[in-house]
């Protein structure tokens, strides 16, 4: 991984924030600072439960070869971590034998009602992921999910299609899976939602679908090494958190994740979530934006361009697809694209990266980051996942705000909870 900062940035710039890097990276390895006790992640890559790893590894076998269908049943955190790996790594297009479906993730009608019917009639089992277990949308679209099951297999072997990740001890979900006997695995308890994705609440979902799970734990595990570090020189991580700080603090309140491939559209969602949760509060953070280029340089590349300057780009650039395709020689040549017969798409994939750059740089002075990877496989995504939790803990604490609370997120849902007519609210 490379990581080339904005024009804006110098090395003097970056060692000014030497002593808060430093006094912040204590707090994180010692788990003193304001949220202490969601720190769990940053270790995670060594002091992972390796027995579960190995029922994760030998249950997601047999929903492989027993099933045509996972559905993964959660929100947020307990959702799109899983999401954005499984459609960064297998594509868009996947047609990997096992198809994973994800629902719980809303209240839509229409998307449920979908889901329901293409279920019908078809061999399916449901990982239900969730801390609390009272997550609504989750719970609505399990209570649908496990009676459409039960209905086609019977409560039996329902039991034993019905994978559930959740709390330790408690909640109603880890309440349902001792009286029910589902196969359970843990989110730990010092482990929030956004921070989850190398827990079983990622990782069952993904080795399911086949994904080299050890892969991404490994690549996870070189990032903590690498980034535990208090040397801006060469800590990329902390040299991209310091970078965020410094932008917000100069004008640039909004930061735009740009990919070039519309698989990494979910690593943005993940990012959003990521970044959007743990740093907006007392009225302070970037807001997190995304755009999927070159799609979008036919919409929004306008507003980059030329628009309010209020943004700052972070390109995620992968530099060798895992697939590629050669433009053909049309006799006719009508498109007039024979100047490019033979080319592969990552050619001009790439070239349409470097313009862009070009343009947003110098004639937009949109100041952009890039970050370079040569290739875009599980290792690689373990420590990227790895590389963004830190750098968000510690753009965090940059801004003295608690990375991993939400308060923010449960006004909505006591007003909710009263309209719907829930006791209590
Ligand atoms: O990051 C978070 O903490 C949230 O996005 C949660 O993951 C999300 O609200 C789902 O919560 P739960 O896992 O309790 O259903």
């Amino acid at each position: 991984m490379k990581l080339q900062l904005n024009n804006q940035m110098n090395e003097e710039i970056i060692s000014s924030y030497q002593k808060d890097v430093e006094r912040i990276n204590k707090m994180i390895n010692e788990k003193s600072g304001p949220g202490n006790d969601y720190l769990g992640w940053a270790d995670w890559p060594i002091n992972y439960d390796k027995e579960e790893l190995e029922r994760i590894k030998k249950d997601a076998k047999y929903v492989r070869d027993n099933f045509d269908i996972l559905v993964v049943c959660g929100i947020g955190g307990s959702y799109l971590g899983a999401r954005a790996a499984l459609e960064a790594l297998n594509g868009l297009k996947s047609d990997d034998k096992l198809e994973v479906i994800f629902m719980g993730q809303t209240f839509s009608p229409n998307y449920v009602a979908q889901v329901m019917n293409y279920l019908k009639d078809k061999k399916f089992a449901i990982n239900v992921i969730s801390k609390s277990g009272t997550t609504t949308e989750t719970s609505i679209s399990f209570r649908l999910l496990k009676e459409l099951l039960e209905k086609q297999v019977g409560k039996e072997k329902a039991r034993k299609a019905i994978y559930a990740t959740t709390d330790k001890e408690k909640g109603a979900l880890k309440t349902l899976c001792n009286q029910e006997g589902y196969s359970t695995y843990v989110l730990p308890s010092d482990i929030g939602g956004r921070y989850s994705v190398l827990t079983a609440v990622g990782l069952f979902p993904l080795a399911a679908a086949g994904v080299d799970i050890q892969a991404m734990l490994d690549g996870a595990k070189e990032a903590r090494e690498a980034y535990n570090s208090t040397d801006l020189k060469t800590n990329l991580c902390y040299r991209y958190a310091v970078t965020r700080d410094y932008m917000l603090r100069h004008g640039k309140p909004v930061e735009m994740y740009v990919t070039y491939e519309p698989q990494m559209s979910q690593i943005s969602e993940w990012l959003k979530q990521l970044f959007g949760e743990s740093e907006g509060k007392e009225k302070k953070g970037l807001f997190p934006a995304s755009a999927t280029f070159s799609t979008d340089l036919h919409s929004l590349g306008q507003f980059i361009q030329d628009g309010t300057p209020l943004l700052f780009e972070t390109i995620i650039n992968v530099i060798n697809p895992k697939q590629d395709i050669k433009i053909p020689h049309d006799d006719e040549d009508l498109d007039g694209l024979n100047y490019l017969e033979g080319k592969d798409l990552a050619f001009v994939n790439q070239k349409a990266f470097e313009g862009t750059l070009k343009a947003h740089v110098e004639d937009g002075k949109v100041p952009c980051n890039v970050i370079y990877l040569d290739k875009l496989d599980e290792k690689t995504l373990g420590h990227l996942f790895y590389f963004f939790m830190r750098a968000c803990a510690m753009s965090a604490y940059l801004l003295d705000i608690n990375p991993f609370n939400q308060p923010g997120v449960e006004i909505y849902k006591k007003n909710m909870f009263r309209l719907l007519g829930k006791k209590g609210y």
